[in-house]
């Protein structure tokens, strides 16, 4: 069990954790506080698409605890977006820093503006200097290196983010490999408990570990974790791992509200994209090479469910 306060964010991941997905999971498994809403990216023309304007509707996340997330290097395109947020309801946003996308970072936002360290300085004064809403951050350690990181966290300390949410890779790393927790040790220095620990939390038991080892830490965050176990989140706070039956649930509840939405072909698209993950995750590589082997070949929904196990105690 968690210690109490401690927060559990459900990562954004484009593509992957929209409107449907957040308010199944909350549904169903719950144990999450805050759902974070995968980044709009901004433009001088404020011209979001038609996905993005839906997926931050309040409607889309009635009944939800969400935090709205920008892609931006300019002070001015953040803050006009931030009334915007506002102005929806929300009380709070995030600005993302640690997106490590090529196409992302060679224009300099995302985590490209880890690499410079002046323009991120310019961004956040210009956005801090008549903040329309309080703003969190969403970084890596580095770029290059993880010795890049001291500098860095000075850097964001100094501002009064409301919370910093740290990854702990750096962007050369960016997905697999390369996890260095004991970065976060560091950000215990700052006097306020702001700081949620993110990257490879996969079991109940390295979240409690990740909350005992860092105590200061104002929680965690979880993605890939939580694809792989959507009952991560009630695990780690004492409740039980789901059942099949909770699973197949859970495929039927998005695969309906996803048929619904965009037609029968991409709601299977999007149900065999995500089953991959817990297929992914078994322990036993034979068995894991059989479960996706149902899921490339699965032609319905139905198809996919025999492809569900228990998660295991
Ligand atoms: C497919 C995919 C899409 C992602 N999209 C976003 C995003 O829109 N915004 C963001 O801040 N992070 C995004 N991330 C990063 C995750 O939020 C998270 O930081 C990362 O997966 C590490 O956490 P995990 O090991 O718990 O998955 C994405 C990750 C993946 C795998």
């Amino acid at each position: 069990m968690i210690p109490a306060g401690k927060q559990i964010f459900f990562a954004p991941m484009e593509g992957l954790t929209d409107g449907v997905l957040r308010r199944v999971h909350s549904q169903l498994f719950g144990g999450v506080d805050v759902y974070g809403l995968p980044f709009h990216k901004l433009t001088h023309t404020f011209s979001l698409s038609t996905r993005e304007k839906r997926d931050v509707s309040p409607a889309e996340n009635a009944g939800l605890s969400v935090l709205p997330q920008a892609l931006t290097k300019d002070a001015e395109q953040l803050r006009r977006w931030l009334s915007w947020i506002r102005d929806l309801g929300y009380p709070m946003a995030d600005l993302n820093i640690g997106c490590p996308s090529p196409t992302v970072t060679r224009r300099g936002r995302g985590s490209g503006l880890l690499a410079e360290p002046d323009a991120l300085r310019r961004l956040l004064d210009g956005v801090f200097d008549g903040l329309p809403l309080p703003l969190s951050v969403k970084t890596r350690i580095g770029f290059e290196s993880a010795e890049e990181w001291p500098a860095l966290l000075e850097l964001l300390a100094a501002y009064p983010f409301s919370h910093i949410t740290v990854h702990v890779r750096t962007t050369r790393e960016q997905y697999t490999g390369g996890v260095h927790p004991e970065a976060f040790a560091r950000t215990a220095d700052d006097p306020r408990e702001r700081f949620v620990f993110n990257g490879d939390l996969r079991t109940p038991e390295d979240v409690r570990r990740t909350l005992d080892t860092f105590p200061h830490a104002a929680g965690v965050m979880i993605g890939r974790g939580l694809l792989a176990d959507p009952s991560l989140a009630r695990r780690a706070r004492g409740g039980k791992p789901a059942s099949a039956e909770e699973l197949r649930a859970w495929y039927t509840a998005l695969y309906a509200a996803w048929a619904g939405r965009f037609g029968a072909s991409i709601a299977l698209g999007r149900l065999k994209k995500l089953m991959v993950w817990p297929c992914e995750s078994r322990p036993d590589a034979h068995e894991a090479q059989r479960l996706l082997r149902i899921i490339r070949k699965a032609d319905s929904p139905e198809a996919c469910l025999a492809a569900v196990r228990p998660i295991d105690p």
